[in-house]
């Protein structure tokens, strides 16, 4: 799980074979730095460190989700997420005639295996199942996954590297928006910065800011940022544009995104002024983006309220936004947590626990949030009948 409930400055050493990575990692930065004159913005660091052909975190190939890894998502955590989350993915595909139903960045597959596995309960099978994966390590534990699990889908489950052209149907995406590489800028003395990345002393990376020579974001933070203050934080154009591009691509039905963040008042709150850009490595967090690059994961927290304006962009309307505990609730997963057996038995009491984390305010419940963006008004949102926050957008 992604908290900073686990922020912990003592991150574990990595092993012998991850340092030699991570050193493969730093030299390979310091020869971009070189190119670059010195000075790397920070979305390109991200960028590299993340996506980096064989070396970045999801491009090279370790064990990344999961117990073994170094953050546990909500689909890895209990098959109820998936399977509650087909209880909304239903109503949006039946109120669309192609019923295509895609997930951008699928991890492990669990949420695509759930996901299938309740829609084919509830006979509300998509027409496919499209994954939009990037990385060739996670796209061959994706294709093992479900080939063991869902038999029946081998060969209807199709990857991309690119969404398709034309979607009519449901999008769902759990926590991909928060691994887009964002633009960091800051505020001192009233002047404004992009933040980077430079060589430090004895070879290391250092973090660095530079006059900032971009004027369209110099406008996005002067219109975010709280007044006046020193402040720095991201300016998440990426991850934006992505929604955007989902959006004009989507030709009926809505856009599920999950992840964890906040609406624009709250996150570029005045006492949030270092921004929200985190690690993880091994289950601990840290708020050092240039811990060990190339193991660790870097992320930044999603403006939901920045999503919600690219979906209009390309035309989509907030169908509904709330925690994550209120959406699954309205997906009844207590119901199904109930189903799982008598509050006796063990098959019950393995699944309340990680049904407690999904849903716990002190946990994944309040931070995770979801957001749906709808083209036109066909579907039922079952989901955001009660617990609909989208006037704090
Ligand atoms: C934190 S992982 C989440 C994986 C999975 N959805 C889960 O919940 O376990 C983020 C994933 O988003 C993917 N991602 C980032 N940008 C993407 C994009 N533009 N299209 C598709 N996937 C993307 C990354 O490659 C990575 O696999």
């Amino acid at each position: 799980m992604r908290t900073r409930r686990d922020l912990d400055p003592a991150l574990p050493e990595p092993d012998a074979e991850a340092r030699a990575h991570a050193e493969r990692v730093r030299r390979a930065l310091v020869a971009a730095l070189d190119a670059r004159g010195g000075f790397m913005p920070m979305r390109e660091y991200v960028d590299f460190v993340l996506y980096a052909p064989e070396l970045g975190y999801y491009a090279a190939g370790a064990r990344k989700l999961g117990a073994a890894g170094d953050f546990t998502t909500a689909p890895e955590l209990s098959p109820l997420f998936g399977a509650a989350l087909a209880a909304q993915v239903a109503p949006v595909l039946e109120a669309t005639r192609a019923r295509d139903l895609v997930e951008l960045g699928a991890g492990s597959g669990a949420l695509a295996i759930d996901l299938l596995r309740e829609l084919d309960r509830l006979g509300a099978r998509p027409s496919g199942y499209a994954i939009v994966e990037t990385s060739p390590d996670l796209r061959e534990r994706q294709q093992q996954a479900i080939g063991r699990a869902l038999p029946a889908w081998r060969g209807r489950v199709a990857w991309l590297d690119a969404p398709p052209a034309r979607i009519d149907g449901a999008v769902v995406m759990n926590e991909v928006l928060d691994a887009v590489p964002p633009d960091v800028v800051a505020r001192r003395g009233g002047r404004w910065h992009e933040r980077g990345v430079t060589l430090g002393r004895a070879g290391g990376l250092a973090i660095a800011e530079r006059a900032l020579d971009d004027p369209g974001l110099e406008t996005i933070a002067r219109e975010r940022f709280p007044p006046e203050i020193d402040y720095a934080s991201e300016i998440p154009r990426a991850a934006e544009a992505l929604v955007e591009d989902l959006g004009r691509r989507l030709a009926g039905g809505a856009l599920l995104a999950i992840d964890y963040g906040f609406p624009r008042s709250e996150f570029y709150h005045p006492d949030r002024s270092e921004g929200t850009m985190m690690a993880h490595y091994r289950h601990r967090a840290t708020s050092d983006p240039l811990v060990w690059p190339g193991l660790a994961d870097v992320t930044s927290h999603v403006d939901f309220t920045g999503v919600a304006e690219a979906g209009a962009r390309a035309g989509l309307e907030v169908a509904g936004y709330a925690s994550q505990a209120s959406f699954l609730i309205g997906c009844g997963i207590l119901d199904r947590l109930a189903a799982t057996g008598d509050p006796a038995s063990a098959a019950y009491l393995r699944a309340v626990g990680p049904v407690q984390t999904l849903l716990s305010p002190a946990e994944m419940g309040e931070l995770f949030k979801v957001i749906a963006l709808e083209r036109g008004h066909a579907a039922r949102w079952p989901a955001f009948a009660r617990g609909d926050a989208s006037h704090r957008l």
